[in-house]
C-alpha cells in the first residue's frame, strides 16, 4: 500500500539527531505488517542480505539453513561469482558453506541491486570504517540505504546490522532511504508500509563453541512493530531474541559490549607495562586473579588491538560523545593506550637485539603471526603490520611467517609485499629474534624453542618452555 508522506509524519521522521528517541509501544493493528508477521513465522518470507562478508555470509547461511529463500547482495563481484561457483572464501565457515549454497534453489548472490524489491526483509551488513580523522565513515551504510530506497517496496523490512552509534538508523539511515525512494516517486511510511529496525551482530570468526543459531541476537525497531517484526524474522533461525526498546538502546548495546572489551584489555596492556618495570610476570598475575569465583573476568595482554570491531567501533561512540558535548574520557584513554602497545613492542624488541649485541641495521626478525587472531586469516586492522612496518623502518630486515596467509595484501596504510617464510629449523635459525604475535595453533612451538636464538613473546605462547629458554625468552 502506498500512502502519501504528510507533513506531520515527514516532520517526525527529519527530526533532529539529538531528540530523545520515541518509546515505542504496542505496536497499531495493520494489514502490511500482519502480513509480513504471518509470512515470516511460516518461514515463506524471502531475505535479502546486503554485504556477503564476515557478518552477511553466516547470517545469510543461517537463514536459508532455516528454510528461507535468500538473496544475497554484494558489490565485489568476485565474493558473488565465488558463491555462484561453490567457492566459500571464508574459510572458518567450513567447506559445506560453499557447495549447499550453489546447489540450492533457494540462495543466488547478486550485484544488481534493483533486485531488492524481490525481498521481503532486507538486512544490512555493509562495513562502518573509521575516516581519516577516527571518525566514522558511514558510507557505505548510505550508499546502501540509497540502493534500498530506490527498490523500496510496501511491506518490507529493513535491518541494519552494521555497527554504528546510537540514532544512526532514525537519524542517518532512514532519512537515506526515504530521500531515494521519494526521488524514485514513492512515498512510503516508515511504521506502516514498511519498518525498519536495527540488530547488533556478535559474530566471532573462529570461535567454534557458538553459531549464529545459539549466541542471542538483541533487536530494536524505530517502533513497536518494527522491533517485533525483526524479533520474528531471527527468530527463524536464532535461539534467544531479546526484543528492547527501540533501535538507540540495540545500537548503544552493541557499542557497550565492544568498550567493554576495548577498556578492559587497555587496562592490562597498562598494568603489563608497569609489572614488566617490577619484573612480575603479568600472565601469572592475571591466572592468579582469575581463581576468584566471582567479579573478575580475564582479559589478556598483546601487541596491539586488531579485527574490524574492537580498534573502531569505541571512536563512534567517543565521536557521537562528542558529538552532544559530553566527551567519553575512559573510551578514549583505552585507545590511547591500545594504540600505543605496538611501539612498546617494539621498542622491547630493539631493546632485546641490542642487549644480545646485534645492531637493528643488520638484524634479521621474523613475526609470527600475520592475522589478528588465532587460527584465521583475518588481517584487518591486524598490529602485526605496524610491527613490521615499525621494525623495518628502523633499518631491520623484517619478514613474516603466517600458514593462513601465504602473501600480504595492500591496505589501507601498509603495502608490505611479503610472503610467508616456512618455518622450519633452518629458516628459525636464520633470524636474530622471533616475534610472536599471534598464536596459531599450527606453529610447531617445539621446534622454536629448540632453534630460536631470541623470542620475543606478546602471547604467553612460550610459557611451557620457560625454564629452558632461559634468557632467550623475553615477554613483551
Ligand atoms: N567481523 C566481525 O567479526 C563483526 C562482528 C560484529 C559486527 N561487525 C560489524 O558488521 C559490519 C560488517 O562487517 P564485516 O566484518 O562483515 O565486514 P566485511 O568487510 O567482511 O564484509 C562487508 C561486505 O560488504 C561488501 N560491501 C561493501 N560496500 C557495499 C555496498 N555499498 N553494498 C553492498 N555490499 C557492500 C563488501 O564487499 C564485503 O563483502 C561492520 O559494521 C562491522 O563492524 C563485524
Amino acid at each position: 500500500m502506498i500512502v502519501p508522506l504528510g507533513p506531520r509524519r515527514g516532520g517526525l521522521l527529519r527530526a533532529g539527531p539529538t531528540r530523545r528517541p520515541m518509546r515505542t509501544e504496542e505496536p497499531p493493528p495493520h494489514e502490511t505488517a500482519v502480513a509480513l508477521r504471518t509470512a515470516l513465522a511460516e518461514k515463506r518470507a524471502s531475505v535479502g542480505v546486503i554485504g556477503l562478508g564476515y557478518v552477511g555470509l553466516p547470517l545469510a547461511y543461517a537463514l536459508h539453513g532455516a528454510g528461507l529463500r535468500v538473496v544475497g547482495f554484494d558489490t565485489d563481484a568476485q565474493k558473488v561469482e565465488a558463491l555462484a561457483e561453490g567457492r566459500n572464501y571464508l574459510k572458518h565457515l567450513g567447506e559445506a558453506l560453499g557447495a549447499e549454497l550453489a546447489e540450492s534453489a533457494r540462495f543466488e548472490a547478486t550485484t544488481d541491486f534493483a533486485r531488492l524489491g524481490e525481498v521481503d526483509a532486507v538486512l544490512v551488513c555493509v562495513p562502518t570504517p573509521l575516516g581519516s580523522a577516527r571518525e566514522p565513515d558511514l558510507s557505505f551504510v548510505l550508499s546502501t540505504a540509497h540502493s534500498i530506497g530506490r527498490a523500496l517496496r510496501a511491506g518490507q523490512l529493513l535491518v541494519l546490522e552494521s555497527t554504528t552509534y546510537p540514532g544512526t538508523t532514525r537519524d542517518e539511515f532512514l532519512p537515506a532511504v526515504l530521500e531515494a525512494a521519494l526521488a524514485a516517486g514513492k512515498s512510503l511510511e516508515p511504521g506502516v508500509d514498511f519498518f525498519v529496525a536495527y540488530s547488533p551482530e556478535r559474530a566471532d570468526p573462529g570461535r567454534t563453541t557458538h553459531s549464529t543459531a545459539t549466541i542471542p541476537k538483541v533487536v530494536g525497531g524505530l517502533d513497536a512493530t518494527s522491533g517485533e517484526l525483526a524479533g520474528e524474522l531471527y527468530r527463524t533461525c536464532v535461539e534467544d531474541v531479546r526484543v528492547v526498546t527501540n533501535a538507540e538502546v540495540a545500537e548503544a548495546s552493541k557499542l557497550l559490549e565492544n568498550v567493554f572489551r576495548a577498556v578492559n584489555i587497555a587496562l592490562v596492556n597498562e598494568l603489563k607495562v608497569v609489572l614488566e618495570r617490577l619484573d612480575i610476570n603479568v600472565w601469572e598475575v592475571v591466572e592468579a586473579a582469575s581463581t576468584k569465583p566471582f567479579g573478575f573476568m580475564p582479559f589478556y595482554p598483546g601487541p596491539g588491538l586488531g579485527g574490524h570491531c574492537i580498534p573502531i567501533d569505541p571512536f563512534y561512540l567517543a565521536w557521537k560523545a562528542k558529538q552532544v558535548g559530553q566527551p567519553s574520557r575512559f573510551v578514549e584513554l583505552a585507545g590511547e593506550i591500545n594504540t600505543e602497545m605496538p611501539d612498546y613492542v617494539i621498542g622491547r624488541t630493539v631493546q632485546t637485539l641490542e642487549n644480545a649485541g646485534v645492531a637493528l641495521r643488520d638484524a634479521r626478525v621474523l613475526v609470527l603471526g600475520l592475522a589478528y587472531k588465532p587460527d584465521v586469516d583475518d588481517t584487518r586492522e591486524s598490529p602485526s603490520f605496524e610491527l613490521i612496518a615499525g621494525l623495518a623502518a628502523l633499518g631491520a630486515h623484517v619478514d613474516y611467517s603466517d600458514p593462513h596467509i601465504p602473501r600480504t595484501v595492500p591496505t589501507r596504510k601498509h603495502d608490505l609485499r611479503r610472503e610467508s617464510v616456512a618455518l622450519d629449523a633452518d629458516s628459525i635459525r636464520s633470524y636474530d629474534a622471533v616475534l610472536i604475535a599471534t598464536a596459531h595453533r599450527a606453529f610447531d612451538y617445539e621446534l622454536l624453542a629448540e632453534h630460536a636464538a631470541l623470542i620475543v613473546d606478546t602471547r604467553n605462547a612460550m610459557a611451557g618452555f620457560k625454564d629452558r629458554l632461559g634468557s632467550r625468552l623475553v615477554r613483551a
